[in-house]
């Protein structure tokens, strides 16, 4: 019987002198490395605005946390990279919300084709109370909206012709994002889409595969595009948003004060994209002019709304007919 006391005794000591010896260490502070995937080349406004996000990351933390930002694509295609945020291989990424409205669908009200009067108009709802909502909307599919980015509006670019009215794009083959919503507002016009990677859409052109494309200036200019469809045509049907997102399952394994913080660093690091933005835009425009494109405005922005207003019956219900007055009666 003393031998079994005893030994009793010695095993519920071990751990009692294990937490004693644990007691006297100093907390392990642990150093975190993430990584943030951007489809865009090095150089880019939203690759500037990632790179300053992740310094002010490190600053705030006194490099405790390390963001890594790989731009060009590659750990993958936009779509690819979303899906790997939801399992947690990836920790962020800068993204336009087309191909995330594939996981979030709510996110195709901010993408709908004339909704934004004009730049201050899609400042005012995506910093407001509105864009907070959707940024937190995507929660329950595995992400955290950090903050909005700017990516100016998007316009027809095709190999073939300038385009001045609706019946001008009749039948063109035309790329879209991986996204229904996009297809759709293809169709609206008597276009035909085909969803492509952005990555795929250089050679598509060149191949014949597609007639054309629609991007923002800085996306035509960087991408080349221009050289092998020089006919831009300014309609701006749509202001796409595009975000940082995170990982949902990766960032709830950091501390809330950890969480706060790169919340927070996301926010401040936006105007430094939006400034590089600005700039960004007169140069690809310039450059692309330069480079001897030929650059028109549509006839009537009206008939292009027009052909496309079924979209707001068609690909939104109630409740995203809803936002949208909102967001229309935003100043
Ligand atoms: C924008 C955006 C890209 C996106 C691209 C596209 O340029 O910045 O991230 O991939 O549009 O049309 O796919």
């Amino acid at each position: 019987k003393v031998m079994i006391c005893l030994f009793v005794l010695s095993l519920a000591m071990v751990p009692m002198f294990a937490n004693g010896s644990q007691e006297e260490k100093a907390p392990v502070q642990k150093n975190i490395t993430m990584r943030l995937a951007d489809n865009q080349p090095d150089g880019y406004p939203t690759v500037v605005g990632c790179k300053e996000f992740a310094r002010l990351v490190k600053e705030r933390t006194n490099g405790r946390i390390t963001i890594e930002v790989y731009p060009s694509a590659q750990l993958g295609d936009a779509k690819s990279v979303i899906e790997q945020l939801q399992f947690g291989g990836i920790d962020f990424t800068r993204t336009s919300i087309s191909p995330l409205a594939s996981f979030s669908p709510e996110l195709d009200i901010l993408q709908m084709p004339y909704l934004y009067r004009d730049a201050n108009h899609y400042w005012n709802v995506l910093n407001g109370e509105i864009g907070e909502y959707f940024l937190k909307s995507v929660e329950k599919d595995g992400f955290l909206g950090l903050v909005y980015v700017d990516a100016g509006s998007r316009s027809f670019y095709n190999t073939k012709k300038p385009i001045y009215t609706v019946a001008d794009l009749k039948g063109m083959k035309i790329r879209v994002q991986e996204s229904s919503l996009m297809m759709g507002m293809i169709k609206s016009l008597g276009a035909v889409p085909t969803a492509l990677a952005y990555g795929d859409v250089y050679s598509a052109l060149q191949t014949g595969v597609i007639d054309g494309a629609e991007n923002n200036w800085p996306s035509y200019a960087t991408s080349a595009h221009f050289e092998v469809a020089k006919f831009y045509s300014i309609d701006q049907h749509t202001r796409v948003p595009e975000m940082i997102v995170a990982s949902k399952i990766n960032m709830d394994k950091l501390s809330t004060d950890d969480q706060a913080l790169i919340k927070k660093a996301a926010m401040d690091s936006q105007a430094v994209e939006i400034a590089a933005w600005a700039e960004f835009e007169k140069t690809s425009e310039a450059k692309v002019r330069a480079a001897g494109c030929q650059i028109n405005t549509i006839n009537d922005q009206a008939e292009f709304a027009a052909a496309m207003a079924p979209l707001y019956q068609d690909q939104l219900d109630e409740q995203g007919r809803i936002w949208v007055e909102k967001i229309k009666a935003v100043k």
